[in-house]
């Protein structure tokens, strides 16, 4: 299917690895000028230069904190109207929530709450004058269950929810979308962060830790950040207009409601 995006430009946050790799290069293999970020140059600009040669497209990398005022406005500097934003970030680490101190609460709303709302407040009238704008943010699973180990993701995420679904339905008429994707467990440096601290917290190996894991997820195995970026290409797709304030978890089944 033609997504109907070639020509456009995303800023894709987070994006040297991981799932926000996989959300920018589904985005350039639709023909999507790409703008990414992340803190180490080295991975960043290898991740660049491999999008570049297989997708043929504009590729810039902007190596900053995106959760810092100066990475946000280096990488708005970079790609100042995106007709596509991906909002992510590194989770909040994972720990004991007696232990959670105020510092590690702020990072955690800075990081996975009030990031992505700076960047949707700087885009989203630039999106809205031109007719079109599609935003997706990563959140977790989490938000619609709660992992033990990640207290401060399911909070954090859970304030972005609250607002995104304010805002989406505001926005909706102006033809800028706003949705979240809702990771369970994908294959990424991130999972196995989480697999080493749920070994460590239940006093198993980590091989243990990742087959218990597994087993909970019906579809047998973690998801891959590729299929991951196709489903964020086609939430930023011109099919896909219709489709706003939503929370689409992408989780091989794994969260058992039948809503
Ligand atoms: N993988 C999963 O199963 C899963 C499940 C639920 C939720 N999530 C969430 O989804 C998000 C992405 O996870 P992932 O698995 O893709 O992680 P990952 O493989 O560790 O990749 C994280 C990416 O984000 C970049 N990054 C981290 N902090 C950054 C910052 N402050 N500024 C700019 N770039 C930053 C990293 O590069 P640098 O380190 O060089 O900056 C890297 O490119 C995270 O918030 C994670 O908690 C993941």
């Amino acid at each position: 299917m033609d997504m109907g995006i070639a020509g456009r430009t995303a800023l894709v946050c987070a994006a040297s690895k991981g799932l926000g790799r996989g959300c920018a290069e589904a985005l350039a293999a639709e023909g999507v000028d790409v703008t990414i970020v992340a803190r180490t140059e080295q991975t960043l600009e290898e991740t660049a230069a491999r999008i570049r040669a297989s997708a043929g497209v504009e590729v810039k990398a902007v190596a900053c904190d995106i959760t810092t005022q100066t990475g946000r406005a280096a990488a708005l500097a970079a790609c100042p109207s995106p007709d596509i934003l991906v909002n992510n970030a590194g989770g909040p680490p994972p720990g004991d929530f007696r232990k959670y101190t105020h510092e590690a609460w702020i990072a955690a709303l800075e990081a996975n709450m009030l990031t992505p709302i700076a960047l949707i407040q700087a885009t989203i009238d630039g999106m809205i004058a031109r007719g079109f704008g599609r935003i997706v943010n990563i959140t977790s699973s989490s938000v619609k269950a709660p992992i033990d180990v990640l207290g401060l993701s399911n909070g954090a995420r859970s304030g972005l929810t609250g607002f995104v679904a304010g805002v989406a339905r505001q926005v909706a008429a102006t033809g800028v979308t706003i949705n979240n994707l809702l990771p369970g467990a994908f294959d990424t440096d991130r999972i196995h962060a989480t697999i080493v601290a749920q070994a460590k917290a239940n006093h198993i190996s980590e091989d243990e830790a990742r087959a218990r894991r597994i087993q909970t997820i019906p579809a047998g195995r973690l998801g891959t950040p590729e299929e991951f970026g196709r489903a964020c290409a086609f939430l930023c797709s011109a099919h896909a207009g219709y489709i706003t304030g939503q929370n689409w978890l992408i989780d091989g089944g794994a969260y058992p409601g039948t809503y």
